[in-house]
């Protein structure tokens, strides 16, 4: 595992979106793993600017995205499906066609999972996934847990995560209850993985999960055994590590 400290957000974001950029021009025709939340967004920012200035084509590039509310269709501005479009998908020359993110208003959650499966299966696996990192631990919506969960699955979302995520929504109230995501196995079997983090508020899940015990109740901490995990973070998020 590397870390790579950033000064700030700023920093953390062109640092990731340079890794990003490099996977891109290596293999233009690569499969990007895509994480939704406040983390990423300074990311596709970059990301958006670089294609602006000439310098990314997009155009080969195929995403899968990790997660998505169940019950939240395309249009609603809480959808993830919705949030990649704003951040990244409209800005850049994207192939809308080659985008995939979980179909939250597929009710049928086995079928909607498997089809996940199967799709990323059939794009030849991830090339580089994108994460953030929950409060809890979390990566995409495998929350804390008993054992770590495999393959896409539908979730039922911890009250942590839904007192974390209600600032997005009118109330807690509103937040959706499950969520289909991408599960452990599905993550680490992507090439490379690159984790976006910042803010003192994540200094002690970055202590747990990447210098503490592997365990499902830290479900990021697997990432230990991944042998190709690149960690962004900030000064901030970075300040209860071990020396
Ligand atoms: C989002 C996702 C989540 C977030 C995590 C951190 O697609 O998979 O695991 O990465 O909740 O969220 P932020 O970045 O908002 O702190």
């Amino acid at each position: 595992m590397r870390i790579l400290k950033a000064e700030n957000y700023e920093d953390m974001s062109k640092k990731a979106a340079n890794i990003i950029a490099a996977q891109v021009t290596l293999k233009p025709e690569c499969v990007l793993g895509l994480a939704t939340g406040s983390t990423p967004i300074g990311t596709y920012d970059v990301l958006t600017e670089k294609y602006n200035q000439g310098e990314l084509d997009f155009g080969g590039v195929s995403t899968v995205n990790l997660d998505e509310y169940k019950g939240l269709d395309r249009e609603n501005d809480q959808s993830y499906y919705y949030f990649m479009h704003k951040h990244l998908f409209d800005r850049v020359n994207i192939d809308k066609s080659r985008t995939n993110v979980p179909n939250g208003m597929e009710p049928d959650a086995d079928k909607e999972c498997r089809r996940y499966e199967e799709l990323i299966a059939s794009l030849g696996g991830v090339d580089m996934q994108l994460l953030g990192l929950g409060h809890n631990g979390h990566i995409g919506f495998n929350e804390p847990a008993d054992a770590f969960d495999k393959e896409t699955h539908c979730v039922d979302l911890t009250e942590s995560t839904i007192e974390a995520n209600k600032r997005f929504f009118a109330s807690a109230e509103d937040v959706p209850r499950q969520a289909y995501t991408m599960g452990i196995k599905t993550i680490m079997q992507a090439k490379r993985i690159l984790v976006v983090v910042n803010g003192e508020e994540k200094a002690d899940i970055v202590a747990k999960a990447f210098f503490g015990e592997v365990t499902p109740q830290v479900p990021a901490s697997i990432l230990q055994l991944h042998p190709d995990v690149t960690v962004v973070a900030d000064a901030a998020a970075l300040s209860k590590i071990p020396e």
